[in-house]
């Protein structure tokens, strides 16, 4: 197993790329399933959890090639119906194969998927969203079987909660559909926006894009297409809020700042500047503020579905609140046991309190953090800790960071180009 060694204290200067976002490419290779032919996506991240989707595709008998950051994917033959319990164990994205397979060959298997690390995380309304376009779901032995017994129909369906996969999920359904379906309560998260896009070019008839109301209008069949993936905005949020923990000035390239508008808020009001124009987005926050000689303004945190502050971002800006002036109050509204980070950074000296889902963040008195050995539980909680290491004084060792590896595309490689004393290193 590998481990991250940070020295910390050391402000972050330059340019970082940011690569594509990991949670619009994984619907966006599913959704290769639902027309055969030659698909090409560009701007794919190489990371664990893309490449266990594309595992997952071959297991269905699709075939694939990545040259640098484009993968075509071969859909013509689907050969299989099932995405495996030993995939779908190490990524819950799997269950984006469903509604594809469901719409092209009327009939998918999928091991359902367990909870994780920050929550149960069911499926209940993608469940109730096929059914009421007409599928029948069982569950069986673990697997959620869905099958439909004649032509799907469109349907209104509302989702008691905006839900990012499950608005996909449906999507990708819904367009293969006899008549009309309307998504109401969707996600608005512009990696929705990206998958319409791409079924859009496929020939798909959908309306109301980034809006909490999706029309479609079910058509025959789809072609192949090629589409390129959106920046990823929740990678762009944590080196920004990196750089607001060390101090320095960096600026990110290939990102989209109009995603990311309750952080770039967030920050400014935390006192640090930002200025951005249609893809860069350069910070600048003077070293004074680091952990040795200042602090941020402590700021008030509350988790919501896009645009709205993303869960995707709380373990990550709770690290820079350790650094405030004041007291932070976070409150996580989405997932019911995402605060798994703070028993960590309470190991390198963080004084925050958990009471159910708000997290008390005490900084003030001019808090510093000690580097500690911590131990990573998720994917964002990684990020957090990588975050605390860099602003900490002395050593960080930062284990288990094969959840890191999920869905950051070379983020040590990136953080050392900004001058980061940070490197991997087998335990
Ligand atoms: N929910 C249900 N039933 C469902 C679906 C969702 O009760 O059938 C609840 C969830 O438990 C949660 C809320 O609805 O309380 C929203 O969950 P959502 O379905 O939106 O989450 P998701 O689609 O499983 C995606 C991202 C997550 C991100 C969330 C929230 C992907 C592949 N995953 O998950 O990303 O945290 O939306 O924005 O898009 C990550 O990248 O680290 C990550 C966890």
């Amino acid at each position: 197993m590998e481990k991250i060694i940070i020295e910390g204290g050391n402000p972050l200067y330059g340019t970082v790329p940011i690569s594509g976002a990991k949670n619009a490419a994984l619907p966006l290779i599913a959704a290769t399933l639902l027309a055969p032919g030659s698909f090409t996506l560009h701007n794919v991240p190489d990371l664990r959890d893309t490449r266990t989707m594309l595992k997952v595709l071959e297991t269905l008998g699709c075939s694939w090639s990545r040259k640098d950051n484009t993968v075509t994917i071969d859909s013509t033959n689907i050969t299989g119906a099932e995405a495996p319990y030993d995939l779908v164990k190490t990524m819950r994205a799997s269950v984006l194969v469903l509604g594809p397979l469901i719409a092209r060959q009327g009939f998918a298997r999928v091991s359902l998927p367990g909870g994780c690390a920050i929550g149960a995380r069911p499926i209940n309304y993608h469940l109730k969203g096929f059914e009421q376009l007409g599928v029948k779901t069982t569950l069986s032995e673990g697997y959620v079987e869905a099958r439909s017994p004649g032509k799907l129909v469109g349907n209104v369906v509302y989702f008691d909660n905006p839900s990012v996969t499950g608005t996909e999920n449906l999507l990708m359904t819904a367009v293969l559909a006899q008549g009309t379906t309307v998504i109401k309560n969707a996600a608005r998260e512009p990696e929705i926006g990206n998958l319409v896009d791409m079924l859009t070019i496929m020939g798909a008839q959908i309306e109301g894009k980034n809006t909490d109301r999706l029309t479609v209008q079910g058509v025959e069949s789809l072609s192949p297409a090629e589409v390129t993936i959106i920046p990823d905005r929740i990678e762009a949020g944590t080196f920004l809020i990196a750089v607001a923990a060390t101090g320095g000035k960096v600026t990110l390239t290939h990102c989209n700042p109009s995603h990311l508008p309750s952080l770039i808020e967030k920050l400014r009001l935390a006192g640090v500047q930002i200025e951005s124009d249609a893809s860069t987005i350069t910070i600048t926050c003077p070293v004074s503020r680091n952990v040795e000689n200042g602090m941020v303004r402590s700021v008030d945190i509350r988790t919501m579905p896009y645009p709205g502050f993303p869960t995707d971002l709380q373990a990550q800006i709770m690290a820079l609140m350790v650094f405030g002036d004041g007291v932070s109050i976070i409150h996580e509204t989405i997932f019911e046991n995402r605060f798994m980070h703070v028993a960590e950074l309470q190991r390198m000296g963080a004084e925050i309190r958990i009471d159910g889902s708000t997290a008390i963040v005490n900084g003030g008195k001019k808090q510093e953090l000690c580097g500690a050995k911590v131990m990573a539980t998720d994917l964002r909680a990684s990020a957090s800790l990588v975050i605390a290491g860099l602003a900490a004084k002395g050593t960080s060792e930062i284990s288990r960071i094969y959840h890191l590896e999920r869905g950051y595309e070379d983020m040590v490689t990136k953080l050392k180009e900004l001058g980061a004393h940070i490197k991997k290193v087998h335990e």
